[in-house]
């Protein structure tokens, strides 16, 4: 059983990728936001327990460990090769020059939506500082396009932002009662609705520094990762009323989906299922999928990232696929 499986995900694998292989760049840039299923080094000089720039994080890497919280590629390298990018986007802590031009990457392990998720880590990156640190991207690139407003914003335009968070404002707050309140001042419902609204406004910000094209990712599901089983035990209703807090939040992702396409004009935002995707794409996942107590392997990402670029199922992503996004 297991080799077939192994097998089976061998097989999906090569043909996706093959048609990436002599791929010409679909978009002129990629940007990136969110927590450690994207970051690849900006919390390498952070004072936290969320890093990963040491053995045996990446193993697999050319070069080993960077920072990125696998093995080897992580979710936005992936989705970087189907895109047709040459080289990953570089890290917003080290980019420098030209090189911002593709894009920059300002994900930070353990960020959340809300400032404070995280804190009992350490330092991190919140999406507000994140899209902090966009605003002078932006600026920078206006400078290295000559100062011509019209020329930057036209560019600006024309690029993917990938955005995927919130799994730390459950993981890394709601669901640690000992060291954040939230879980008392909000029940499930009430929290998912107070991220989503915090989310559209910053999603509006992002959206004022020229972003039309943006792919939303929904949460994973976080009741399932081997950390939660460890807290659950045996204990099926502790994990389904994870399932059940992030549900909420997905569900609510996609009706924001469904706002900003209906009320901004030129502006194509999608939401990529992770539930589907998780599903039924590792049978095992304690086996095959996670690398460490909540991220999965470069396997797994293989995997979630072909689907999110190529849909396989009709459910993977709404309204369509990264793929369409960027021919959009
Ligand atoms: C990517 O690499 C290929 C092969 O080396 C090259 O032909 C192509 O021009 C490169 N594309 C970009 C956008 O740099
Ligand atoms: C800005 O760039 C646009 C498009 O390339 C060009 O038509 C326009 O003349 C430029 N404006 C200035 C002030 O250089
Ligand atoms: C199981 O989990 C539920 C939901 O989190 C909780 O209310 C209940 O007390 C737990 N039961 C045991 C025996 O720990
Ligand atoms: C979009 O418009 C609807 C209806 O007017 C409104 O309820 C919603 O808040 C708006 N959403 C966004 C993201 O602008
Ligand atoms: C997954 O693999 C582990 C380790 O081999 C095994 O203990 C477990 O029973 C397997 N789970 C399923 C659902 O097959
Ligand atoms: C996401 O996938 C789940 C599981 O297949 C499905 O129930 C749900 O309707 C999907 N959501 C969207 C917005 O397609």
């Amino acid at each position: 059983m297991k080799k077939i499986l192994l097998l089976l995900l061998l097989v999906l694998l090569v043909s996706n990728l093959q048609h990436c292989v002599n791929g010409k760049q679909q978009v002129p840039c990629f940007f990136i936001f969110g927590d450690s299923l994207s970051d690849n080094g900006n919390n390498n000089n952070l004072v936290t327990k969320a890093k990963a720039n040491y053995q045996p994080y990446g193993i697999d890497f050319p070069g080993g460990p960077t920072g990125r919280f696998t093995n080897g590629r992580n979710l936005v390298d992936i989705i970087a090769e189907h895109l047709g990018f040459n080289n990953s986007i570089p890290p917003f802590a080290t980019a420098s020059g030209q090189e911002i031009l593709k894009g920059v990457n300002y994900a930070s392990g353990a960020a959340g939506i809300r400032e404070e998720t995280g804190q009992q880590l350490g330092d991190r990156i919140s999406l507000d500082k994140q899209l902090q640190n966009h605003q002078v991207t932006v600026s920078n690139i206006k400078n290295l396009l000559g100062n011509n407003e019209s020329l930057a914003t036209a560019y600006l335009n024309k690029c993917i932002y990938s955005v995927a968070i919130g799994n730390n404002d459950y993981l890394n707050n709601y669901f640690m009662p000992q060291f954040y309140p939230t879980s008392r001042i909000y029940n499930q419902e009430q929290y998912a609705t107070v991220l989503v609204q915090q989310l559209s406004q910053q999603l509006l910000i992002l959206h004022n520094l020229g972003a039309l094209k943006v792919a939303l990712f929904g949460l994973g599901l976080l009741g399932y990762t081997p950390v939660e089983l460890t807290m659950c035990g045996t204990n099926s209703s502790c994990v389904d009323n994870i399932f059940n807090a992030v549900t909420l939040f997905n569900d609510r992702v996609v009706t924001l989906v469904n706002d900003f396409n209906n009320n901004l004009t030129n502006t194509k935002f999608i939401y990529i299922n992770t539930t589907e995707i998780t599903l039924s794409s590792s049978t095992n996942r304690s086996l095959y999928s996670f690398w460490d107590a909540v991220h999965p392997t470069e396997v797994g990402y293989l995997v979630y990232g072909a689907r999110a670029y190529r849909a396989m199922s009709p459910v993977d992503a709404y309204p369509y696929d990264i793929e369409r996004l960027a021919q959009s």
